[in-house]
């Protein structure tokens, strides 16, 4: 408890700083694998904290603290450092100077607090044991996810962590507090791309044609039927076509139509066993009605998988810390995070960090021009995050 309460000092005391580096890295946005600038500021930033560091992925940077008896364990910190193409709508000083860009997604906060995590357990190396690694990774909006860069790169080998946290705010939760969940807790995310291909023609002779657009319509309709029959009820699971096009005028049959659209999942088994029905389909429709297909998968992030026992750990240090009052179980969400590609790999944790103040107005969700947060979620963000790195 000693350690706990050094943490929480030190978390007041250096708030105010990495709400200053917070709102430096919120002006200056960068979008996925583009996060050079962003990236030498963490590298100095670790420089001046005397942090050994790697850089993979292009842009990705690996930090080593090492407390007493290095080996005994090793720990994994992650942050995510890349923008949205967003233009923000806040009025705020500290607003983006870069049009059509944002940290509308928080991950400015996330690098904050990694870097404030990163100074308190530096300056308490000598009373904790073990590895920290401190894992700053590109890409999280975009296919194919940094984490999966990270990965490939070798970010969880030479020491192989044997647990990893990650943060993400949370604007539908209170500034003050954190939120946790054991097992599922995010979905895969796979996008669909359908090109069907027919016989164009008048609109007035379709006998003619083989008509795309009526194939099509059928393929929206029918692929529903793998969410609400072919799926298990107590698996949750989401498709979605988002987008259809073709033709362009009232007397023509357009001889090619297509679509986009998203599959998500909770579970890994079900993702891929529903991609096979999900082609059988799309298929079996457009082949009986004459017309051929192509049908792309795009497979995007895994779902997120909180391991148990590590989620149990890190709640009771979260209420430790916090007080049981300010620590929540965190909702179903069927949006995806490359999180997921850790935790397939090693024991995870992702929680959520309350950024929301209803009373100030800052209530806005995350990917709209008005997001923002809480600040005083800064001092919770980097001392908890201290706290797995130095306990968990
Ligand atoms: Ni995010």
């Amino acid at each position: 408890m000693i350690l706990l309460q050094r943490i929480k000092a030190l978390a007041a005391l250096y708030a105010p700083q990495f709400i200053d580096i917070r709102r430096h890295l919120h002006a200056h946005p960068e979008l996925s694998y583009q996060e050079y600038e962003t990236s030498a500021f963490v590298q100095r930033q670790l420089t001046d904290m005397g942090i050994p560091f790697s850089v993979m992925a292009e842009t990705g940077v690996v930090g080593i603290i090492e407390g007493v008896n290095p080996s005994a364990r090793v720990v994994a910190l992650r942050a995510d450092m890349d923008a949205l193409p967003i233009e923000e709508a806040n009025d705020i000083p500290y607003k983006s100077t870069r049009p059509g860009i944002m940290h509308a997604c928080g991950h400015d906060v996330h690098t904050s607090c990694l870097l404030g995590a990163a100074k308190i357990l530096t300056e308490t190396r000598k009373e904790w044991t073990g590895t920290v690694k401190l894992i700053f990774q590109p890409g999280e909006e975009k296919n194919p996810g940094g984490a999966s860069l990270m990965i490939r790169d070798g970010v969880l080998e030479n020491p192989r962590p044997s647990a990893i946290f990650g943060l993400h705010v949370h604007p539908q939760l209170p500034v003050g507090k954190v939120s946790f969940r054991g097992g599922m807790v995010m979905a895969s995310a796979d996008e669909l791309y359908i090109t069907v291909r027919g016989k164009g023609g008048h609109a007035a002779a379709p006998h003619s044609t083989v008509d795309t657009l009526l194939v099509a319509s059928h393929i929206v309709v029918a692929l529903q039927q793998v969410t609400s029959r072919q799926r298990d009820p107590f698996q949750p699971s989401v498709l979605s076509i988002t987008s259809i096009q073709g033709g362009h005028t009232t007397n023509v049959i357009p001889a090619e139509v297509k679509m986009m659209g998203t599959f998500r999942a909770m579970n890994e088994e079900w993702r891929f066993k529903a991609h096979t029905l999900i082609r059988r389909l799309v298929e079996g429709v457009t082949h009986g009605m004459g017309a051929e297909v192509d049908l792309h998968i795009d497979v995007g992030y895994p779902t997120v998988y909180n391991n148990e026992t590590l989620d149990v750990r890190a709640r009771a240090l979260a209420v430790d810390y916090m007080g049981a009052g300010q620590v929540e179980e965190t909702e179903l969400r069927m949006g995806a995070e490359d999180f997921g590609y850790y935790s397939q790999k090693i024991p995870g944790c992702f929680y959520r960090l309350g950024v929301m103040n209803a009373a100030a107005g800052i209530v806005s969700g995350v990917h709209t021009p008005t997001f923002n947060i809480d600040e005083r979620a800064i001092e919770t963000g980097i001392g908890l995050m201290a706290l797995f790195g130095s306990t968990a």
